[in-house]
């Protein structure tokens, strides 16, 4: 299917020998990722901006050439599609293990549907998975594109709008204090609070150092330039101790209700978060507060008098995840009580079919791999595998949907038991 004028190629992190400005070929990738996002070409300093982030997060990038194009008309430096990694780590519940991440996929629209995503994609997952990593995340534009390659939704978000006019009232006392300060305060607070919040929930995914330039204002939301409306926030515990910051900027007068979005939130306990928004309600002059990180099932409204002052828009799915080793994974995730199952996974890229044995102990899982043809008590197709590690669902709910097959009815109750989790997975960032 791959065709032999397309070469695939990693395109360097490279600089300019004379003037030490981004190369060419980095810049040719830069701008056909951006296109593919309907973003406008990269300035100069927006380009020296976004590779000294791709430098800082050792983003590995990879550009597909279309050696039968014209030269004469097209640049042949331009890729027809590009691909990024990185590495970062997925809290799986008792903490992060490291996480292969994949973004910036654009194929050009004069070359989809030729099987270009498919050749990056087969190549990459083998080479992550021979690197070690257990599993491999992206978010996706669209969720019938990852299932085929073995990924799986689990986590979503939405926009927690909240009605702020009037008297907006808490259940709980106000605790600690709130301090306004320049976004460029946060320099030293942000990467730590997030780390402190990432080491805690289950679904987190690591932050690139981009978020820090956002958080500062050095970065837009439009881009990697300065963001003067943007304003910030920090929440202090009744020790003085620093348990969450906001980001966030005036939408506007028009259109109504006047609104303040909120650009990033990070807090480290559930009364920080609470804090950070009664603050947030109480900016005078505006009528509506935005927030489009939210869980699907977000505590805030059991925090407030009136419920019915939040709503919700755009409920959208956020990661998806691909486990690369099924023992390495599982290991790393919690279960609840001691028992035993085994698992047959069928992989269409084979990089994880097989039969898995849980030997479980207080919580704490040995997988053992065993013959691929060995007795499975269930058995499921790789992109289940993802929300079977985080806990996204119920396994009630993967045998009801068809992804989580038992081979005995009666066997549901006991792995429902071992496996379900408390609460949902969830990430407040993308990548
Ligand atoms: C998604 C995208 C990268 C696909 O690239 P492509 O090279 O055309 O994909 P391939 O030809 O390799 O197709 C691989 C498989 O995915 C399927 N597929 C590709 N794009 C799809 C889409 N948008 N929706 C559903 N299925 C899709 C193909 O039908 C094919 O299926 P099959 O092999 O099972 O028959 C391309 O459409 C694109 O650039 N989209 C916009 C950017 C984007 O969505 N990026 C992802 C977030 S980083």
């Amino acid at each position: 299917m791959f065709e032999r004028q397309l070469r695939i190629e990693d395109v360097p992190l490279a600089r300019r020998a004379d003037t030490g400005a981004a190369s060419a070929g980095y810049a040719a990738w830069l701008n056909t990722g951006w296109e593919g996002f309907h973003q406008q070409p990269a300035t100069a300093d927006q380009l020296e901006q976004m590779l000294q982030s791709h430098e800082i997060a050792a983003r590995v990038l990879t550009g597909v050439y279309d050696d039968s194009l014209p030269a004469g008309l097209v640049d042949p430096l331009l890729p027809v599609a590009t691909y990024a990694t990185f590495a970062k780590t997925l809290n799986l519940g008792p903490g992060p293990v490291p996480a292969h991440l994949i973004t910036m996929v654009t194929v050009r629209p004069t070359h989809r549907r030729r099987g270009i995503l498919r050749e990056l994609m087969t190549a990459d997952l083998a080479r992550a998975k021979a690197a070690g990593f257990p599993v491999a995340a992206l978010t996706a534009s669209e969720a019938t594109i990852y299932g085929r390659f073995g990924f799986g939704r689990v986590t979503e978000q939405q926009t927690l709008h909240l009605d702020v006019r009037g008297d907006v009232r808490f259940h709980g006392a106000p605790t600690g204090s709130m301090l306004q300060v320049p976004p460029h305060a946060l320099a030293g607070i942000a990467g730590p609070v997030f780390e402190r919040f990432h080491a805690s929930r289950r679904g987190s995914i690591g932050r690139q150092e981009a978020y820090l330039r956002h958080a500062t204002a050095r970065w837009g939301q439009e881009g990697p330039d300065p963001d003067p409306k943007l304003r910030a926030a920090v929440h202090l515990d009744v020790a003085g101790e620093i348990q969450g910051f906001v980001t966030y900027a005036f939408a506007g007068w028009e259109p109504k209700p006047v609104t303040l979005t909120v650009r990033d939130l990070v807090a480290t306990t559930e009364v920080a978060r609470r804090e950070i928004f009664r603050f947030l309600a109480s900016v005078d002059l505006i009528e509506r507060v935005s927030y489009p990180f939210a869980a699907a099932n977000d505590p805030l409204g059991w925090a407030l008098e009136d419920p019915a002052r939040i709503s919700y828009t755009g409920r959208e799915h956020g990661l998806w995840v691909r486990v690369l080793d099924v023992p390495a994974a599982f290991a790393a995730r919690e279960y609840r009580g001691s028992g035993s199952f085994a698992l047959r996974v069928t992989d269409p890229q084979s990089l994880v079919s097989g039969s898995y044995t849980f030997a479980i102990r207080d919580g704490r899982a040995v997988i053992s791999e065993s013959a691929e043809d060995a007795p499975a008590d269930f058995s499921c197709n790789a992109a289940t595998l993802g929300p079977l590690l985080l806990g996204a669902c119920g396994v009630g709910e993967l045998v009801s949907a068809g992804l989580l097959e038992p081979s005995e009815p009666a066997a549901l109750a006991s792995l429902a038991a071992l496996l379900d989790l408390p609460g949902l997975p969830h990430a407040i960032n993308g990548f």
